[in-house]
């Protein structure tokens, strides 16, 4: 049995009360804690768009949740089936914002559906739009547990799968951690519970250019829970691994097609090839609503690309100017990892292993685990 450790006081990305939500700016984070005031979808809409907000469980539940300070302090007159109208067009705007993480336009879907269901037992539009209030309320509160239970079940399984081994030293990319979900992380959230049952060894982040994720954020998180870390260049992963000192890759997902390709950070990609090359287990944690059962592969999957400045610029963008002006610039803000390069797939209801023909079942484990 490991030692284990106190957890520290979480950190909060998304601070909400009924009637009003703050999102801390993670543009200026490590350096400064700035909250940003949401009064409504559009708002919600722009902090995605310029990433005061992010990763993918965090975008899903900022967006409901400014649709709801909106639905809170709007005065409707309506019937209860315009009101209905009037939120699904709002979520479809909010959608708009991201179009590579799934959880949102998940999100969007149900809470629609509900609206809608409920226009048509009520004759108060007051009963909709607290439907809808309590509904994004739930995305908060629901997302910290499965978070922790993506950690247990992770947690339990690396060690399994790592016999011999006392502590573990662990690889993840970009940020999946509080700042990325409602609290705890997901991919983050396996290294966080490593931690707690003391089974971590250590941690290593990228930095995840060309906006700087793992060397902004996922170095915070890891610095603020005194979890023992180190901080790698993104072109030093496969120098790491060659050396032999990580035992497992874990990172996030934006969107998990049905045969178990994965879009996550641009990088993830290179690190799954790095891990197989190497023989390092690779290993994605997300939430269900990470999963896409329209996709049949990450071939469907629509990569947003980001700004050229990005690349040009320091800071991720936001700084001064450090390439050669007049060279063009692709910078997609996802890849694809085939499922072929991904050991296993974590998630709140348990960890989905290969079949026999070494393929994922997603379908199967989601029929049977909802
Ligand atoms: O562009 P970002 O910062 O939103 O990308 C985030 C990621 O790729 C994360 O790995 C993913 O959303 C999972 S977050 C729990």
């Amino acid at each position: 049995m490991g030692e284990a450790n106190a957890a520290p006081e979480p950190l909060q990305a998304i601070c909400y009360e009924r009637g009003s939500l703050r999102l801390l700016d993670q543009r200026k984070l490590p350096l400064e804690s700035i909250y940003l005031d949401i009064k409504d979808s559009k708002d919600g809409w722009d902090a995605i768009r310029e990433m005061v907000v992010r990763g993918a469980p965090a975008i899903a539940i900022a967006a409901a949740l400014s649709l709801a300070i909106e639905v809170h302090n709007h005065e409707f007159k309506g019937t209860p089936a315009e009101a209905a109208d009037f939120i699904v067009k709002k979520l479809e705007f909010l959608v708009s914002s991201r179009p590579t993480a799934v959880n949102l336009s998940d999100a969007a879907t149900k809470l629609g559906d509900l609206v809608r269901k409920t226009s048509e037992t009520t004759s108060e539009v007051e009963t909709v739009f607290k439907a809808y209030i309590e509904a994004a309320e739930a995305m908060l509160e629901n997302d910290v547990a499965d978070n922790k239970a993506i950690g247990s079940h992770g947690s339990i399984f690396l060690r399994k799968k790592s016999e011999g081994l006392k502590k573990l030293c662990v690889l993840t990319h970009c940020n999946t951690g509080s700042l990325a979900t409602a609290g705890y992380g997901t991919a983050l959230g396996v290294i966080r519970a490593l931690h707690a049952g003391g089974y971590l060894d250590k941690a290593f982040c990228t930095e995840t250019r060309p906006f700087n994720q793992g060397s902004r954020l996922t170095a915070y998180e890891l610095v603020h829970d005194k979890i023992p870390a180190t901080l790698v260049a993104d072109s030093a992963v496969a120098a790491l691994m060659k050396s032999g000192t990580v035992n497992a890759v874990v990172v996030g997902a934006d969107r998990i097609a049905a045969n178990g390709d994965t879009a996550n950070k641009i990088g993830t990609y290179s690190l799954a090839l790095c891990a197989k090359h190497h023989g390092v287990q690779f290993y994605v944690a997300a939430p269900l609503t990470s999963i896409d059962l329209a996709l049949s592969s990450g071939q469907q999957i629509v990569i947003e690309e980001r700004s050229p400045k990005e690349l040009l610029n320091s800071e991720g963008g936001l700084g001064k100017q450090v390439a050669a002006s007049g060279i063009s610039v692709w910078n997609p803000a996802f890849d694809v990892t085939p499922a072929s390069l991904i050991t296993a797939i974590i998630t709140e209801k348990g960890v989905i292993t290969k079949t026999a023909d070494d393929a994922f079942d997603i379908k199967s484990f989601v029929e049977s685990t909802s």
